[in-house]
């Protein structure tokens, strides 16, 4: 009795190699622009991160340099992976920022909406010997296989096994000079930090765009930005 699974979504993720080498000085880097971001605008149970503290521009700061390169290298791979021809459309990192997990915190279920690809790289993980440093969390909202809508919540709890063709995520540890690459629109969160260390990361948004010479084609894809217009408001 065979049964077949179709729709598969992409995480991609790879253990950069020379991750030791710039580990001390980005994390040095990102605790000073935790300093330099002002007011903390969110509660202290959540990690504190750049995008909501004016600090989403590490793209554009030399001290990000290296990592920027290696997101730009690994987001194409996986793009080709996905089947993307590379060679029509412009790829841009649209924002990035720091995250700064001390104990007990975490980040709530969300989405990249402004974006297309997501990444994340690990820049220094909690020992295992600390305890859970909290996991990357992808919920499973398309839900394929749920043939009655609801079946899989906790207050219906009608399901009695919990197998592949049921999962209602997917958690992914994090491990120290590992980028995971996802699609912007899946949704995700952070699971508590349960250890007494800090866990620092850093994240990037990224858009396609179609290639200046073939805006106007795709009748899909946006317009490189420098093909766009502001209004004189
Ligand atoms: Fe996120």
């Amino acid at each position: 009795m065979p049964i077949e699974t179709w729709f598969p979504l992409a995480i991609y993720y790879e253990d950069l190699p020379d991750a030791i080498e710039h580990r001390s000085q980005l994390i040095d880097a990102v605790l000073k622009l935790e300093q330099s971001g002002g007011d903390a605008r969110n509660y202290p149970e959540m990690a504190w991160t750049g995008d909501l503290h004016g600090v989403e521009q590490i793209h554009l700061d030399p001290n990000f340099h290296w990592i920027v390169e290696q997101v730009e290298t690994h987001v194409a791979t996986y793009l080709q992976e996905l089947g993307v021809d590379l060679s029509q459309v412009e790829l841009y990192i649209q924002r990035a920022w720091p995250i700064v997990s001390r104990s007990a915190q975490e980040v709530g279920a969300h989405c990249h909406n402004t974006a297309h690809v997501s990444a994340v790289y690990y820049i220094g993980v909690p020992d295992e010997a600390a305890g859970d440093p909290g996991s990357l969390v992808f919920f499973n909202d398309a839900r394929v296989n749920e043939v009655s809508p609801g079946l899989g919540s906790e207050n219906t709890n009608i399901m009695d096994a919990e197998n592949d063709l049921n999962p209602l995520y997917a958690a992914y540890v994090p491990v120290e000079g590992r980028l995971v690459i996802f699609p912007a629109k899946q949704r995700h969160a952070v699971t508590m930090n349960e250890t007494e260390e800090v866990r620092v990361s850093v994240s990037f948004d990224i858009v396609l765009t179609a290639k200046s010479q073939a805006a106007g084609v795709y009748e899909f894809l946006t317009p490189p930005p420098t093909q766009w217009k502001k209004f004189k408001l």
